[in-house]
């Protein structure tokens, strides 16, 4: 991957993490701990707590440099006010990628998650010819599904003790889009209020599977 781009809306600008945003990163992470843990990915890429931000954005430039992440953080009024993480990026047959996004709670409910993951989707899509975006959210939370729906990710199965969140194996629900289905773009989709209703309707079956936690044999 080149150089990290800049993206702008009129909401939210989203932008490469740089070095020098350890310690924003490390104030928002710190000052947001509760809102922000139960959702938090326990994988060494992610996890940016703590007082190692700022080699965790190098391991992060460095998968990017690689091709495999775009690591992008959300700037609001000059603010870092969240972080927007691309990963597992792959080229050739797959071309797919996955994304994971939080924003401080005093920037919650303004809209801005959606808008930036519209423009990161339509940046790889478009700019970087990635094939589909792939999101996965918990069951429990509620304001990620909400993002998903307003954008029109197509609900794609329940996935048992997928990521690993805050310490233990959590259940996801997941969520894509193709390139062929937002051929004017994720982002332009969105704000027409063309995005098609019920496409991330998760199936009664589904739900009943993560009111119900998978059965563990005894340690
Ligand atoms: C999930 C999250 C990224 C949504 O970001 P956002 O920028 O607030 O997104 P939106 O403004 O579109 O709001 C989405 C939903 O959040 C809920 N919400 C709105 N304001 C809120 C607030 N102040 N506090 C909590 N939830 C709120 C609403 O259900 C809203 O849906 P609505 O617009 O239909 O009412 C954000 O809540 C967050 O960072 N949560 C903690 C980390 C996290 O869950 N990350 C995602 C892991 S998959």
């Amino acid at each position: 991957m080149a150089a990290l781009p800049t993206l702008h809306h009129r909401l939210v600008t989203v932008r490469g993490v740089r070095v020098r945003d350890a310690r924003a990163m490390e104030r928002a992470l710190s000052d947001n701990r509760a809102w922000l843990s139960p959702w938090e990915a326990t994988t060494p890429l992610i996890r940016l707590g703590g007082s190692d931000a700022k080699s965790s954005i190098r391991s992060l430039l460095q998968a990017a440099k690689q091709g495999s992440a775009l690591p992008m953080v959300l700037i609001q009024d000059h603010q870092l006010v969240g972080q927007l993480n691309v990963s597992q990026i792959t080229y050739g047959s797959l071309s797919s990628a996955s994304l994971g996004y939080w924003v401080v709670k005093s920037a919650a409910g303004q809209g801005l998650t959606p808008v930036a993951v519209a423009l990161a989707t339509d940046y790889l899509f478009f700019e970087k010819g990635l094939h589909r975006m792939e999101v996965c959210v918990r069951p429990e939370n509620t304001a990620s599904l909400r993002v998903v729906e307003k954008l029109g990710f197509r609900y794609e199965g329940f996935r048992r003790r997928y990521i690993h969140i805050d310490g233990k194996w959590a259940d996801h629900f997941c969520f894509a889009l193709v390139a062929e289905e937002v051929p004017t773009g994720v982002l332009a989709r969105f704000e027409k209020g063309a995005v098609p209703a019920g496409v991330s309707t998760i199936p009664e079956l589904d739900w009943v599977k993560a009111r119900n936690p998978m059965s563990l044999p005894p340690r």
